[in-house]
């Protein structure tokens, strides 16, 4: 159960950056009343511009983390109302915030051989605080696996270890051409006796895939899952979801679940 404190306030813009086609990079400084510190991979925020016309706060992944500075940052692909004004926050505006929400979870990188991290599109985002964990202060060995639909829309990544990063775009423009599950399986197939932890997010197809890929090859596998979510804080039920666990709510209990327990037929 959770042993942080959710930390509520407003957040100044330190930097907002255009990184690839409608996604960005956003840097938040918490000032001197919050911890960055507390923050762990898996873990999200909700927050929301100031801007009167600004929906209900929405959440995002926390993608790093800065303790020298404070600052935290998020990586955000534009698709309605929220990330519309987010796009265009300048630096120096404020944000609504409320975080760390979600249960961080710590993988034991003793166990393994390697740690694979599988992205599609910006689900990528929480990805990157694992490889910064994993990498450099685990000092496991990571294996990057970052899909998208076209070049254009593939974020540079600054990750701690630039090697092995595998990209694979639909139609070929940057790094390899097809899905990344087609990657993912046939370096699954090489992997011979090694003990792989298998940690993905991105759209349901591709992490159903890859958990079924896991399953036959017989790897622990973790999904970070998403839905639309309301309070964001465990109390009105809406991202509830059926496991072989019992009922489970993606906000307070995930958002990263073992595949194992995942039905999934019963998400949306
Ligand atoms: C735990 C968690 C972590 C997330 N992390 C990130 C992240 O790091 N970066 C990022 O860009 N996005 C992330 N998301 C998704 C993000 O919350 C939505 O993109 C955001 O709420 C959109 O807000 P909006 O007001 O711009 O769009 P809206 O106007 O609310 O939505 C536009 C359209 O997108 C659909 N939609 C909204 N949210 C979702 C969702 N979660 N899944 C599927 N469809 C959705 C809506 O039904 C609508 O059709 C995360 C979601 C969750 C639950
Ligand atoms: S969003 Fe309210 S319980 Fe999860």
């Amino acid at each position: 159960m959770e042993t942080w404190k959710i930390q509520v306030g407003e957040a100044v813009v330190v930097s907002n950056i255009l990184k690839a086609k409608d996604t960005w990079e956003l840097e938040l400084n918490l000032g001197n009343d919050l911890d960055v510190t507390a923050f762990l991979p898996g873990q999200f925020v909700c927050l929301a511009p100031l801007d009167p016309s600004s929906t209900m706060a929405r959440p995002f992944s926390i993608a790093s983390i800065s303790t020298f500075n404070g600052t935290f940052s998020l990586l955000y692909k534009v698709i309605g109302k929220n990330t519309e004004l987010m796009a265009r926050l300048a630096v120096g505006e404020k944000v609504k915030f409320w975080g760390p929400l979600g249960q961080g979870f710590l993988p034991n990188t003793d166990e393994y051989d390697e740690v694979w991290l599988i992205g599609g599109g910006i689900g990528i985002a929480p990805l990157i605080f694992y490889e910064k964990v994993v990498s450099e202060f685990q000092g496991g060995i990571v294996r990057v696996f970052y899909g998208n639909k076209t070049g254009a829309e593939i974020i540079p990544l600054d990750l701690y270890c630039q090697e092995p990063l595998i990209i694979v775009t639909d139609d070929g423009s940057i790094g390899c051409q097809g899905f990344v599950t087609d990657v993912v399986q046939a370096y699954m197939k090489v992997a011979n006796e090694k003990k792989i932890l298998v940690i993905t997010c991105g759209p349901k197809v591709m992490m159903r895939k890859v958990a079924d890929i896991c399953q036959q090859a017989g790897q622990d596998c973790y999904v970070i899952l998403e839905t639309i979510m309301a309070c964001g804080l465990g109390v009105c039920l809406g991202c509830s979801i059926k496991t072989s666990s019992g009922m489970k709510r993606i906000c307070h209990d995930g958002p990263v679940f073992p595949a194992k327990e995942v039905i999934w037929d019963e998400l949306s």
